[in-house]
């Protein structure tokens, strides 16, 4: 029997994707889940085929240029891809895949959750029941934003955007959305496209940001964004954290320009701007978007076909 092809994998993986992952391959395992550093990466890499990373691993440029020879692969745990220098990678002849699809319906499940506990002052709620400072019903007692028939607008109406969508209209909301292109009409569904970012925040009561980080979409909402959105409007975000400008987006919470907003991802991530954990009209979550065990095992399974496509020599279902 050939040897098995030797993979290092950066991050503690949930037990079936490790149980796969250790009967087909010669896996290194990172039991402890610590974080690697660019060195402690490259040490690791030391006779290593390919490597299942995860968001977050250095890899960037000056890292996959050190990366020994025998690496050909990069299988990252995510559909992010921006801790990845993927054109440094491809001129190293080093496949670069990802994870579409299968986490589609528990990211979009999150945007819901941080919409409606944004709106509805879920975390508030909460802390107030839990501190004991609930004293009793009351009709004006924490009066929060309605949802139903309101203007949702999506930022980047891709598979995630779009399976967020599909939720928000069982709210009867109506969707807006702005992508660089219009889609087709069988995936825009009705939704209403906009050809620029501001044509789409001016309708947006609510703002649902599912693009992803890109040199482009980058501090997307910025003061000046912010200024087009309707007074009062609510803004989720479980794309990434670096699509929002933090200053500007607390300014506009402490004004009220933005009555709440329910985040699952921070610039800089987990340290985020401690701003946010001081205001009572935001619902905070630490990255949870795909955070299900089915499809946490789901795109352990989508990395795992690809290292074996890779190494059976054919197409990678998912090369970027
Ligand atoms: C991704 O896949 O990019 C997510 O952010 C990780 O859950």
């Amino acid at each position: 029997m050939p040897d098995k092809h030797r993979i290092l994998c950066t991050r503690r993986m949930p037990p079936n994707v490790e149980a796969r992952l250790g009967r087909d391959y010669d896996a290194n395992l990172n039991p402890d889940d610590r974080i690697h550093s660019a060195d402690s990466l490259l040490a690791a890499s030391e006779g290593r085929d390919g490597i299942l990373c995860a968001g977050g691993d250095p890899l960037s440029a000056e890292v996959i240029e050190r990366l020994p020879d025998r690496i050909r692969i990069l299988a990252t745990y995510s559909v992010g891809y921006e801790h990845i220098a993927v054109e440094a990678a491809k001129a190293r002849g080093i496949v670069v895949t990802n994870t579409p699809d299968v986490l589609n319906d528990a990211t979009a499940d999150i945007a819901m959750l941080c919409l409606l506990g944004a709106a509805r002052r879920g975390a508030e709620g909460d802390r107030m029941v839990r501190a004991g400072e609930w004293v009793g019903w009351h009709s004006t007692m924490m009066l929060g934003v309605h949802v139903t028939g309101k203007r949702l607008g999506i930022f980047g109406m891709g598979r995630i955007g779009r399976a967020v969508a599909r939720r928000a209209r069982g709210f009867d909301m109506e969707i807006h959305y702005h992508n660089r292109s219009r889609l087709a009409p069988a995936l825009e569904d009705d939704a209403i496209w906009h050809d620029t970012p501001e044509s789409l925040l001016a309708v947006s009561d609510f703002l649902s940001i599912n693009a992803p980080s890109t040199p482009t979409t980058r501090r997307f909402l910025n003061a000046d964004r912010i200024a087009h959105l309707p007074d009062g409007a609510v803004v989720v975000n479980t794309a990434r954290g670096d699509l929002v400008d933090d200053d500007a987006l607390i300014t506009a919470l402490r004004s009220g320009k933005v009555a709440a907003a329910g985040l699952d991802v921070f610039a800089g991530e987990p340290n985020l701007d401690l701003r946010y954990r001081a205001l009572e009209n935001t619902f905070l979550l630490p990255h949870i978007g795909s955070a299900s065990l089915e499809t946490r095992d789901a795109m352990g399974y989508c990395c795992l076909d690809n290292l074996d496509a890779f190494f059976a020599g054919g197409p990678c279902p998912n090369a970027l």
